[in-house]
């Protein structure tokens, strides 16, 4: 039987190109080349995708990658990927990866891939919209308030005061559509809300607040199985830094992670795991997906990172709550290919 050929497409024009290099180099490493012919497709800073050899999939950085491209990569264009590829394994993360913009693509060309549709996967990067779905779903989330860029412009003493009376200190500011934890700042006092509002400005045209969260961070991964999403498993984060920065995510031994959770009590995981298939739900999400938030103090349990990809590092939660289901990385590769292959034979019109 002919292998299934799957494109592992990474790199990108987010700010996550170099978390993407680290997915995508690990997802192409670990799939099993018994069922599986995979073609590492590289996403330049342009959007244009190139084919290359192994030997720049190993490179440390997608700057090492692009200034080897002319030489040693074939462009191709986005008409010929059919030629090339029967599946894609988007490991691609942020605008233009996992916000709907290359699954609109791939539709036109229908080629089936990983992760959910257009609209969930805009969905599951625009943490503002996701709020108010979670909540008319009757989920819990963090208290927001949303400041474009001109309310910021306009009335920005104002902004301020109304961020005072609505959160007190501590409180957040984030970028609504980035991940990594790009832009996300926690403010402690009046003078430090200017620049962190000014840095979120500098990754979209809109700054979302959110009341500080004082408990437990929580990850789980859901799979979309044929009886309906099932969690993986639970990761219970314990960051070094004051919350969990980029780089307690991806420097080595940055962070305490339990995989299953050491400090939750088991009616809360019970919560949790049902909450997370609530909002995996609402959201439309399919495939899989990475269902964050946090258990407070007194017992809430918060959704407040929806996301329709995970990261797929070595050390990754999906990794590590698969290892937890006895499941190897390429075995838990290998179901995920099947879900979305399953997943889009069943679709009607676009995912
Ligand atoms: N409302 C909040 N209260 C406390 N910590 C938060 C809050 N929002 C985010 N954080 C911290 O910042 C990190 C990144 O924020 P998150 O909303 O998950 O964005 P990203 O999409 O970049 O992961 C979280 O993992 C958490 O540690
Ligand atoms: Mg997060």
């Amino acid at each position: 039987m002919e292998k299934l050929r799957v494109g592992v497409i990474f790199g990108g024009m987010s700010s996550e190109r170099e978390v993407s290099l680290n997915s995508g180099r690990n997802v192409y490493d670990n799939l099993d080349r018994e069922a599986y012919a995979p073609v590492p497709l590289f996403m330049d800073n342009a959007g244009r995708l190139w084919l290359i050899p192994w030997q720049l999939v190993s490179q440390n950085t997608t700057v090492d990658i692009s200034e080897r491209l002319e030489k040693e990569a074939k462009h191709v264009a986005y008409e010929d990927l059919k030629d090339l590829i029967d599946f894609a394994f988007i490991a691609l993360h942020g605008k233009y990866g996992d916000d709907g913009c290359i699954q609109g693509l791939l539709e036109l060309l229908g080629l089936p891939f990983t992760g959910p549709g257009v609209l969930a996967s805009a969905l599951g990067m625009d943490k503002h919209i996701q709020q108010k779905i979670l909540q008319a779903e009757g989920l819990g989330v963090p208290r927001s308030m949303l400041v474009t860029e001109e309310m910021w412009a306009e009335r920005r003493e104002e902004v301020e005061r109304d961020f005072e009376e609505k959160f007190g200190y501590p409180f957040v500011i984030k970028p609504p559509r980035e991940g990594s934890s790009i832009g996300v700042a926690i403010i402690r006092e009046r003078g430090e809300t200017g620049a962190a509002v000014e840095e979120a400005l500098r990754w979209d045209n809109a700054a979302l607040a959110e009341e500080f969260l004082d408990g437990i961070e929580f990850s789980s991964i859901v799979l979309d199985e044929e009886n309906g999403p099932v969690p993986l498993s639970l990761t219970e984060i314990h960051p070094q830094s004051d919350f969990f920065t980029y780089n307690d995510k991806y420097m080595p031994g940055r962070c305490r992670k339990f995989t299953p959770p050491k400090n939750i009590p088991a009616d809360l995981i019970n919560v949790i795991k049902k909450d997370v298939v609530r909002a995996f739900r609402a959201l439309g999400f399919r495939c899989y997906g990475r269902i964050d938030g946090f258990v407070l103090k007194d017992g809430r349990v918060l959704i407040t990172d929806p996301n329709s990809s995970s990261g797929m590092a070595p050390s990754s939660f999906f990794f590590e709550q698969a290892a937890e289901n006895g499941m190897l990385p390429s075995m838990v590769l290998s179901r995920l290919i099947e879900i979305a292959l399953r997943v889009h034979r069943e679709k009607l019109g676009p995912l």
